[in-house]
């Protein structure tokens, strides 16, 4: 059975993730949108409050899929709200997932997430990602931490062993990468 690929992005990074996963797994993938146009400001008190925004249906046909990957940015040690609200809302469909994030890569993320996911849904993931921004090569600090990811640093991260055992865990591989 297939891969679904579920994403949510701001600034575009976990966008670019999420496209090019999709050609190297057996997969689809749908993005999470919102009503209202989201801004910084959205984001604080997002993060302030620990709410989960209003997003628009995805209409999933969960039967079709035996796996699913979750992808999103991390705010504050939080999995990005609006992903937060789709997580909670589908957790019954959530039986074989795993999350992906493309963030900075604080220390002792992972843990927070995964104490997350455990909250949210009802099942473990089978893995947990974190593709750091830190890591890169090529990274040059930014004042507003807003770095915009590249093709070339998305080609430093699917060199990753991580990146392999993510192509590995959804169910049909199709190319070797
Ligand atoms: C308000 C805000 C808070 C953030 N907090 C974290 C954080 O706690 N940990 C982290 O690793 N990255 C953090 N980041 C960095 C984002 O996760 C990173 O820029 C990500 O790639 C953005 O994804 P997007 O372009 O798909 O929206 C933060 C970014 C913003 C804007």
């Amino acid at each position: 059975m297939k891969t679904l690929i579920v994403y949510f992005s701001y600034t575009g990074n976990n966008e670019l993730l999420a496209n090019t996963m999709v050609n190297d797994l057996d997969s689809e993938v749908l993005q999470i949108t919102e009503p209202k146009k989201r801004g910084m400001f959205k984001i604080m008190l997002d993060m302030l409050f620990n709410r989960f925004p209003k997003i628009n249906d995805l209409n999933v046909s969960w039967q079709e899929y035996g796996h699913t990957l979750l992808i999103a940015p991390i705010w504050n040690y939080e999995i990005a709200h609006p992903m937060k609200t789709f997580i909670k809302e589908n957790k019954e469909h959530l039986k074989n997932y795993s999350f992906v994030t493309l963030c900075s890569g604080r220390e002792i993320q992972k843990e927070k997430i995964a104490t997350q996911l455990q909250k949210l849904t009802s099942y473990e993931p089978k893995d947990i990602v974190e593709f750091k921004i830190l890591q890169l090569p090529n990274y040059v600090e930014q004042r507003n931490s807003m770095y915009k990811v590249t093709q070339v640093d998305i080609e430093f991260f699917k060199q990753q062993d991580a990146y392999r055992k993510l192509v590995k865990v959804s169910t049909h591989k199709k190319e070797a990468v």
